[in-house]
């Protein structure tokens, strides 16, 4: 409960509740409040009532797809820890998650313990981030997380590699949140992408924390390293699924344009051919038959 007032006593979350909440209609906000008290946690994913609804939506997700692939468990990573306020918001969303679905979920945090490393040039966005922002409390969050998640402490570029040498196959990564605020890291990360492609559930979710403020663009930052990527990789894809917000009953949260959508095209799951062998016959009400 403290937690809460804590966080309804920043401006900011005001401003973003009457902007991205009071805007949306009024019978949807009133339901809400049944929903918040009575609804499960599901329900709770669906009206936007859990805290980081990005995480929410996409843990859930990616646990439920696992599900339908036949596994029992999936990875989830977060590339910039700092803090761990992310880190931790994953745990608790992780662990209802699981409640829900019977999938585990092991969590992993990458960051490199000191804050951001030096930007590059312009690319990096150094007029938002710069050398040493965001620093980490090790001793504090680890004491915190008590092995809920496992962190790889150094820069990306190193730790990605131990992380990849104790993958297991019967895990397979189902959401990246990244948040690492330069085009430079991002490209580090995107190494990861590049991985067997069984290492990955064939639709993985990402989240991008650095693309909505007015200087991002894609000549810069988390957006020139998405642009650079898919030019360069064939079969894998990360896409802005632009019907998504659609498929949301709150459609004005900035949150659904940063989720993105990694198409693994050469995934076992393309080429699966063991389809029902019934041909699919189109319906058409003009034939009254
Ligand atoms: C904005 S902070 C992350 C905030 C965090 N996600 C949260 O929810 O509170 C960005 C973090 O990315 C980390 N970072 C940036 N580039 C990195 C790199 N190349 N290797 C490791 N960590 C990096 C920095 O150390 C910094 O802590």
């Amino acid at each position: 409960m403290g937690f809460l007032f804590k966080r309804l006593s920043k401006k900011r979350i005001w401003n973003r509740i009457y902007k991205e909440r009071l805007s949306e209609p009024l019978h949807l906000n009133f339901i809400s409040l049944f929903i918040y008290i009575f609804g499960s946690f599901r329900r709770k994913v669906f009206y936007d009532l859990i805290l980081r609804p990005h995480h929410a939506f996409s843990i859930l997700k990616a646990a439920d797809e696992a599900k339908e692939r036949g596994f029992n468990e999936i990875d989830i990573l977060e590339f910039g820890v700092a803090h761990g306020s992310g880190l931790m918001n994953m745990i608790k969303i992780a662990e209802r998650v699981s409640k829900t679905t019977k999938v585990k979920i092991n969590i992993y945090g990458f960051d490199t313990g000191e804050g951001m490393p030096e930007p590059i040039d312009y690319r990096d966005h150094p007029e938002y981030y710069n050398t040493g922002d965001f620093p980490m409390n090790r001793e504090l969050l680890e004491g915190k997380i008590n092995g809920k998640a496992h962190l790889f402490i150094g820069p990306i570029k190193e730790t990605l590699r131990d992380y990849l040498k104790q993958k297991s196959k019967m895990s397979p990564i189902g959401f990246v949140s990244i948040d690492v605020d330069y085009y430079s890291s991002t490209k580090d990360v995107f190494e990861l992408f590049k991985h067997d492609a069984q290492s990955f559930l064939p639709l993985t979710y990402i989240y991008f924390d650095d693309i909505f403020m007015d200087n991002h663009n894609n000549k810069c930052g988390e957006l020139l390293a998405i642009k650079e990527f898919n030019e360069e990789n064939k079969l894998r894809n990360i896409a802005y699924h632009r019907f998504l917000e659609n498929k949301r009953l709150f459609k004005n949260s900035n949150w659904i344009k940063q989720i993105y959508f990694l198409h693994v095209l050469d995934h076992d799951y393309r080429f699966n051919t063991n389809r029902d062998e019934s041909k699919r016959v189109l319906d058409n009400p003009y034939l009254n038959i």
